[in-house]
């Protein structure tokens, strides 16, 4: 039995017997170039994938096949003239690096099938797209697929704790980096490659961001393990090397997240002040070290003087100051500073506080410097307004960080899909540039991309839930193309995740298109408020439970009305947005519903457009939210028989808990509403369950 789940990388035997004839012709040899790690890594998924799903086993070729009709054959065009021959040269060498061409050729009159590109990992992403094209069942009679990825940086953050195995807001169990253990590897680090791979992430930072015990204990126990700054110790280092060799062989790179402080904790210099030569000189000689061992290494992610980690303002330096300290001695090697643009700690309204942080300095960040904002300026709520810094920082070059984890949205419990939110974020318009300047066309170009904080662990499942496995998939293939629709990534993962009954695929869609909503409704109101959390000691429970008592500044609840005045007369926050979404937000009228009391402080009767009062829309949502599960749970209940025992009782156990879960977020919210506002539920529902 496998010890883990294989995700959407099932190979499951084609039963479809036209299919089934088609792809046997058409993979019937196959040729991969052996130059390269990534050469064996395709031939590997090959060897994996084909006989399963063809229930044959193809021939591998140790040279082009010169006879054979029916072969596959996967190189650039330097690897084979066979390639070289039978596509145009200037159709390949406009592809971007990544990019790859899958064709039907003929070559010396025989019917061939070619997966090409300019870089080896081209090819591999080529190879998953072709095996993608099986598992799906479409049809390969006739191919002529081109694809170029939209963001050169495609990056996972794990958050995991090194030594400890934790993974701060993960969900899926321990670490999967057996870290005291390395440089031994393990099996599953090359099936986890694979599942990156196979959706397109080329790099991976290995280590939480948080890589040092804050200076105060922080209300969570938990959490006072961080470690991590460790890593760059030249033992630590050294360990490193083979597992970035499976990720090499896969197109990923490693980062490293690292401490600030390094030239302290990890040297024996008595300061970490950026402007001190010989800190500068400390950074410039463990890069060399860094990438000696890790050539392909990708550069480091640094949080700094955030949530109690160390930074520039220690030695009254500021952000422009401690990123470009550490990026100058990356720069000889190609290396990059991911800087988190995630700070707040005044007294201020927290959503002001990273735009006026880091606006001021657009322009100032050295040229190998990226600044890594998240999607919204509180902390991946359920529903945020999207971060006005995207469309202020032209002069910097950014990138955007999701969420893949569930921290706000029901953790490794509940059923939640991002991508619709992701899909919000990407196409929301900016009018940085005028209007038509959405999220999604700022990102470009080889310095900026996306990032996700990931959501993998030791579990069988690897992320909790089952379902939880369609957010890792989706942040891949949107961060590969924002373009495509939540439709098709969704149906591609349903097909290859669940197989080709259509019940099963049309039910398990409808859980996910729906199940974002249904979360923001239950835990929030659905009006624009947010972090309702509670703040327990323990992991599991930190973020989890409703407790909208714990943190009134979120949400602004008084006796008079709700919400949190983002005006002028207020914070001033909506001032960030350039217009005309400054005036958009700043009108209670014109201020969309969903973000109504994320900007505006309300009375608790003030009417909606429909005449619907404030309170009342709020207890309708939270009632409509659990009502929603409800039915999301019955149709999943209805798939018993036609998905396998094992997934349809896991996930059904996990629907039950949602459900009760998400009842106390309707109850422990609508209590609240009443008592503040003193107006009860004119449909007169008190815990109706
Ligand atoms: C959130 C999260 C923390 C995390 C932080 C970050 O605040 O709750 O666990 O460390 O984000 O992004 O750095």
């Amino acid at each position: 039995m496998n010890q883990y789940d294989d995700c959407w990388l099932r190979y499951e035997r084609v039963t479809e017997n036209d299919r089934l004839e088609s792809y046997r012709r058409r993979c019937r040899h196959a040729y991969v170039a052996e130059k390269a790690p990534e050469h064996g890594a395709i031939r590997d998924e090959l060897r994996r994938a084909l006989p399963d799903l063809l229930g044959t086993e193809p021939h591998f070729w140790q040279h082009p096949p010169t006879t054979a009709d029916g072969f596959l054959a996967i190189g650039t065009p330097e690897d084979m003239t066979m390639i070289a021959d039978s596509v145009p040269a200037d159709d390949i060498a406009e592809l971007s690096s990544g990019g790859y061409l899958i064709r039907s050729v003929t070559w010396n009159g025989l019917d061939c099938l070619v997966v090409t590109a300019t870089t080896d990992r081209g090819l591999v992403y080529g190879t998953f797209h072709l095996l993608r094209l099986l598992n799906v069942r479409e049809s390969i009679g006739d191919l002529e697929v081109r694809q170029d990825p939209a963001y050169e940086n495609r990056l996972l953050n794990q958050w995991d704790t090194p030594f400890h195995r934790s993974v701060e807001r993960g969900y899926g169990g321990e670490s999967i980096f057996d870290w005291e253990r390395l440089p031994d590897l393990r099996t599953r680090y090359e099936d986890y490659a694979r599942l990156l791979a196979s959706v397109g992430i080329n790099g991976i930072v290995l280590n939480n961001v948080n890589t040092t015990k804050p200076a105060r204990a922080s209300a969570n126990a938990a959490f006072d393990e961080f470690e991590g700054w460790q890593l760059l110790e030249s033992r630590r280092l050294e360990d490193l090397t083979g597992l970035a060799s499976v990720f090499r062989r896969y197109g990923i790179r490693p980062y490293l997240s690292v401490n600030f402080a390094s030239p302290m904790l990890v040297g024996d210099l008595d300061t970490a002040d950026p402007l001190d030569k010989d800190v500068q000189a400390w950074w410039r000689r463990k890069a060399d070290e860094v990438y000696d061992l890790l050539p392909d290494f990708g550069g480091f992610l640094v949080k700094a003087d955030s949530e109690g980690q160390p930074g520039p303002y220690d030695y009254g330096r500021d952000h422009v100051t401690g990123a470009n300290a550490i990026a100058q001695a990356l720069k000889p090697h190609g290396g990059r500073v991911w800087w988190r643009a995630f700070v707040y700690g005044s007294h201020e309204d927290r959503a002001v506080q990273a735009y006026d942080t880091f606006e001021p300095l657009d322009g100032d960040f050295a040229d190998n410097v990226t600044v890594q904002i998240k999607n919204g300026p509180i902390d991946f709520q359920p529903r945020e307004p999207v971060s006005p810094l995207f469309g202020a920082l032209s002069e910097t070059a950014i990138g955007m960080e999701l969420q893949i984890t569930q921290e706000y949205t029901g953790q490794g419990v509940h059923a939640t899909y991002h991508l619709p939110m992701w899909k919000e974020v990407f196409e929301f318009d900016t009018h940085a540039d005028g209007a038509g300047t959405p999220v999604k066309s700022l990102l470009r170009g080889d310095e900026q991309g996306i990032v996700g904080v990931g959501n993998v662990g030791e579990d069988y499942n690897w992320t909790g839930h089952y379902l939880a496995q369609a957010n890792l998939y989706a942040f891949g293939r949107a961060a590969w193309s924002p373009d495509l629709s939540v439709e098709t990534v969704t149906d591609e993962w349903v097909r290859q995740t669940f197989g080709a009954d259509e019940t099963v695929g049309d039910v398990i869609k409808d859980i996910l298109r729906r199940s974002w909503e249904a979360c923001i409704d239950y835990e929030t109101g659905g009006l624009g408020l947010l972090h309702m959390m509670h703040n327990g000691e323990e992991h599991l429970e930190n973020h989890y439970y409703p407790s909208p008592e714990e943190w009134p500044g979120y949400h602004g609840a008084s006796e008079d009305g709700i919400g949190v005045d983002r005006t002028e007369s207020g914070s001033g926050y909506v001032a960030q947005y350039p217009e005309p979404i400054a005036d958009r937000y700043g009108s209670v009228e014109r201020c969309p519903e969903e973000l109504l009391l994320f900007f505006h402080h309300l009375p608790w009767d003030h009417e909606l457009e429909d005449g619907t009062t404030v309170v009342q829309r709020l207890y309708d949502n939270c009632f409509a939210g659990v009502d929603e599960v409800k039915r999301l749970r019955e149709r999943w209940h209805a798939l018993e028989g036609r998905v396998d025992e094992r997934r349809h009782r896991h996930v059904a156990e996990r629907f039950d808990e949602q459900v009760s879960n998400a009842q106390r977020w309707r109850d422990a919210l609508t209590a609240y509403f009443r008592e503040y506002s003193g107006i009860p539920d004119e449909r007169g529902r008190v815990r109706r369950d």
